[in-house]
């Protein structure tokens, strides 16, 4: 029997196609939708007066002035939470701005945390290189190499001070072995026992941060295939989050988020607390570029990848695109 003759039986019972017939009909039995509140919005502060960002058109570098509009519409669109980058004037070996009280963090997650602290979730990135000099993640030994353990011992000073400036989740992303212990023990002895961990978990060594060395103003010697993951292994990207989550984490994360959605799959099958993903600058910055050359529609797409994000087993995305994302959402309600 040739296949046209099959299609031409009247016994055709199983039509897919019913469910998609009408917006109306899509609507209804979509199975993933986005939501405000499970988006968080990135945002950069840098000393001195607000400046875009070449490499990711749209976002800027704010001031410790402009960040405050920038976070109250966020909160009245009604956004899950900012996540803080600082942006120091001065960096050295080993990040002394990441723990100087008047660092640029520091005092930007002052700032943001009296804004909207109470409307959302105010979290801090927490890792060394936006502040050093090499642009690594942690301090270097006398080889040159990221020295985990001496690296730990900043990590804690650094969870002092953003959890005293009132940060509330603190963002781990720096790839070190036992990053999540060392923190969690350090903030339980000086009694932030309440202040939550978000463990960037399965973090790979990825192409698609390249923007974000422009947003942060590093100069990375070297790379970072020593601590961040190898984007060819997929099975390790389950064992670091369930590392993390014996160690105390309380939400894990899976970084970049399009292109390791395999991955985000796994560990959302294997963790008992929530898992967010990161869709990262490059992410953005694809999407903005193909789009501004009229070779994607802009919207569609951006909708499209964070519902993609959220399919494969997000409960929460860390996305550029949250505040616009929101708007639309508002106007469609
Ligand atoms: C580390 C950190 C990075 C990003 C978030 N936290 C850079 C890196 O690991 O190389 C990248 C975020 C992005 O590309 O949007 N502090």
């Amino acid at each position: 029997m040739s296949t046209f003759a099959l299609t031409q039986t009247s016994d055709l019972s199983i039509r897919p196609r019913r469910l998609r017939s009408t917006p109306a009909m899509r609507r209804l039995v979509a199975e993933n939708r986005l939501h405000t509140a499970d988006l968080v919005l990135p945002l950069f502060v840098r000393e001195g007066e607000a400046r875009p960002i070449s490499s990711m058109p749209g976002v800027m570098q704010h001031s410790l002035d402009s960040v405050r509009s920038v976070v109250t519409e966020a909160a009245a669109l009604g956004l899950g939470g900012v996540m803080l980058f600082g942006v120091p004037d001065t960096k050295d070996a080993i990040g002394s701005g990441a723990t100087d009280p008047d660092g640029i963090l520091n005092r930007a997650t002052q700032v943001v945390v009296s804004e909207v602290g109470d409307s959302l979730v105010v979290q801090t990135d927490l890792c060394l290189d936006e502040f050093t000099d090499h642009g690594h993640c942690g301090v270097l030994d006398a080889q040159g190499r990221v020295d985990n353990d001496a690296t730990l011992l900043r990590y804690r000073d650094m969870a002092l001070a953003q959890a005293g400036n009132g940060s509330e989740l603190l963002g781990l992303s720096g790839m070190m072995d036992g990053q999540v212990a060392a923190v969690r023990d350090e903030l339980d002895s000086n009694g932030f026992q309440d202040t939550a961990i978000l463990a960037y978990s399965a973090k790979y060594a990825s192409a698609f941060y390249g923007p974000f060395r422009e947003a942060v103003g590093s100069s990375l010697r070297g790379n970072r295939k020593t601590y961040q993951q190898d984007p060819a292994n997929r099975r390790e990207g389950a064992r670091e989050a369930l590392l993390d989550v014996e160690q105390g984490a309380d939400i894990v994360m899976v970084k970049p988020a399009m292109s390791y959605l395999d991955v985000l799959a796994d560990v959302a099958a294997v963790s008992p607390v929530p898992v967010w993903a990161y869709q990262v600058s490059g992410e953005y910055s694809m999407i903005e570029a193909a789009a501004a050359n009229g070779w994607i529609e802009r919207e569609r797409a951006i909708v499209e990848s964070v519902t993609s994000i959220r399919r494969a087993g997000a409960d929460a995305v860390l996305t550029y695109f949250a505040s616009e994302i929101a708007r639309t959402l508002l106007d469609q309600s």
